[in-house]
């Protein structure tokens, strides 16, 4: 909850206590080159020995409530037919709205069932934005993501309150240029995580729903951030303020036929789901889920988990649970915006974003500054973040390499993990890497896979900048 203090300060007060704590290490930065170089310059490739503060992402760390952890004890261990899976349906139908629900190992998954039973070669997707497992997912089996964003989604200094919003205008054009036979579906992702986890707005929802409905077209809704989107609703679309978090999400989930989520963000577990209240389409994605995840009663899942999962899904919408992150985003966002730091505004869910393309305009595209600047913040802070530009963003075809949209650099904020005090840790040594931006430069791959390209690629510092920011940092403040 946000607290205003006596000072005239806001600040994000944690509503939780922490009752179980595990030690973290803060290395000497010497230590973070070592490490570094030893990871090949990618912060996937990092030991979290090696870590003081991990904002990689919020996927499967947050921490659980006291709750989950006690339904672990009672989950019902059973191959077929246990009870916790029937206790997450409950969950699903209470807090969703949906009758049917298949639970997945996590959310690529579900990406993966649902296109291989709606999506066949040459057809397209249009989506608000891509993820890169869902957009991996689609290309293998030979479709194509048309993302029909409004322009405004790529302005990373906006105040626009929904960047997340489909363009009708555009999705319009696709359903004329393709007509219903070459589209497999329109999907729409609940706080865009690759435009810097931003919302869209429910009016905008409708909109799209009322246009698949016209067309017959298949609507789905990746909600594996949706309370902190309906979180964003309520706070910045007008006759939303006295409505619920929970019914804004019951809302959202009304108007899409097919929904699914990665549950290791909002409902903090390690896992996820399909659900619908379509027969039909369930009895298709049901009937393919032993195949690839396993029976429907856990779905490739630990039944601690599905149990954990049901309890998580109750627990999102509460109004200071789905607005944990968000509130800590903002702060860190409105902090480092204070010291001139470009960061993707206005502030949304999941993560604070370093715009590094103006944090280190000195660097080329082709030199992966996000990368470089993701990199850079593991150096000057032991902060593990994640690259999201053209290193997340795979070769075409032909081996050319695409230049992303965006160079973010991702600094995740895990829900009820870190503190203020962590944050304004990280605010000072962000702060102190951008005033000595000039010491950072470029990347270049020396082992580079196929797919997903960031996840196991090694790279190397150009003209060895990682060794000159460390001995620059060391003078200035030592070893930490
Ligand atoms: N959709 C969205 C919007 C996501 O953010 C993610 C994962 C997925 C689908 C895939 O789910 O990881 O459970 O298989 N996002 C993580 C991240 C990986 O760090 O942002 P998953």
């Amino acid at each position: 909850m946000n607290i205003r203090l006596a000072s005239g300060k806001e600040i994000p007060v944690e509503m939780h206590k922490v009752r179980i704590v595990q030690k973290v290490n803060l290395p000497p930065v010497g230590e973070r080159l070592r490490a570094l170089e030893e990871g090949g310059y990618n912060t996937f490739l990092l030991r979290t020995r090696d870590i003081f503060l991990d904002m990689l992402t919020d996927s499967g760390v947050n921490a659980m409530s006291d709750n989950q952890l006690a339904g672990m004890m009672v989950a019902d261990d059973a191959y077929a037919g246990g009870e916790s899976y029937y206790r997450l349906a409950a969950a699903v139908e209470d807090v969703l709205g949906y009758k049917y629900v298949l639970p997945v190992h996590q959310g690529r998954a579900a990406e993966h069932l649902i296109d291989k039973v709606f999506l066949k070669s040459e057809q397209v997707v249009p989506t608000n934005y891509h993820f890169t497992t869902t957009r991996a997912h689609i290309e293998i089996l030979g479709g194509i993501m048309l993302e029909i964003y409004a322009d405004e989604a790529l302005n990373t200094r906006s105040v626009h309150p929904f960047k997340g919003n489909i363009d009708i205008n555009k999705l319009k054009e696709v359903i004329k240029k393709y007509g219903r036979e070459r589209i497999a579906y329109v999907r729409m992702e609940a706080t865009t995580n690759l435009l810097g986890g931003q919302p869209f707005s429910l009016e905008n929802m409708r909109q799209v729903r009322r246009i698949c409905h016209e067309h017959k077209l298949l609507f789905v809704l990746d909600g594996s951030l949706i309370s902190e989107n309906a979180y964003l609703i309520k706070q910045r679309e007008e006759g939303y303020e006295n409505k619920s978090v929970a019914e804004i999400v019951k809302e959202m989930c009304s108007l899409a036929d097919v929904y699914y989520m990665s549950a290791r963000k909002n409902a903090s577990v390690r896992g996820g789901l399909i659900a619908t209240n379509n027969e039909r389409y369930y009895l298709q994605l049901r009937d393919w889920l032993p195949v690839y995840e396993g029976f429907l009663t856990y779905g490739g899942m630990s039944v601690k988990e599905v149990e954990a999962m049901a309890i998580g899904l109750r627990e999102m919408t509460a109004y200071d649970v789905a607005g944990c992150s968000v509130q800590q985003v903002k702060y860190f966002v409105e902090r480092l915006l204070k010291n001139d730091v470009p960061v993707v505004t206005p502030p949304g869910g999941l993560a604070c974003h370093l715009d590094a393309k103006l944090f280190l305009p000195h660097i080329p595209q082709s030199q992966y500054p996000a990368g470089a600047l993701s990199a850079a913040v593991y150096l000057a802070a032991g902060i593990r973040t994640m690259e999201r530009g053209t290193i997340s963003t795979d070769r075409d075809k032909d081996g050319k390499e695409i230049m992303a949209d965006l160079e973010l650099t991702r600094i995740a904020v895990p829900r009820r993990v870190y503190t203020v005090s962590h944050i304004e840790y990280a605010v000072d040594r962000i702060t102190w890497l951008y005033k000595h931006r000039d010491l950072v430069k470029g990347l270049k791959f020396v082992a580079e896979p196929p797919v997903l390209r960031f996840f196991f690629g090694r790279l190397a510092s150009v003209d060895n900048w990682g060794k000159t920011l460390c001995d620059g940092f060391k003078k200035e403040l030592g070893d930490y």
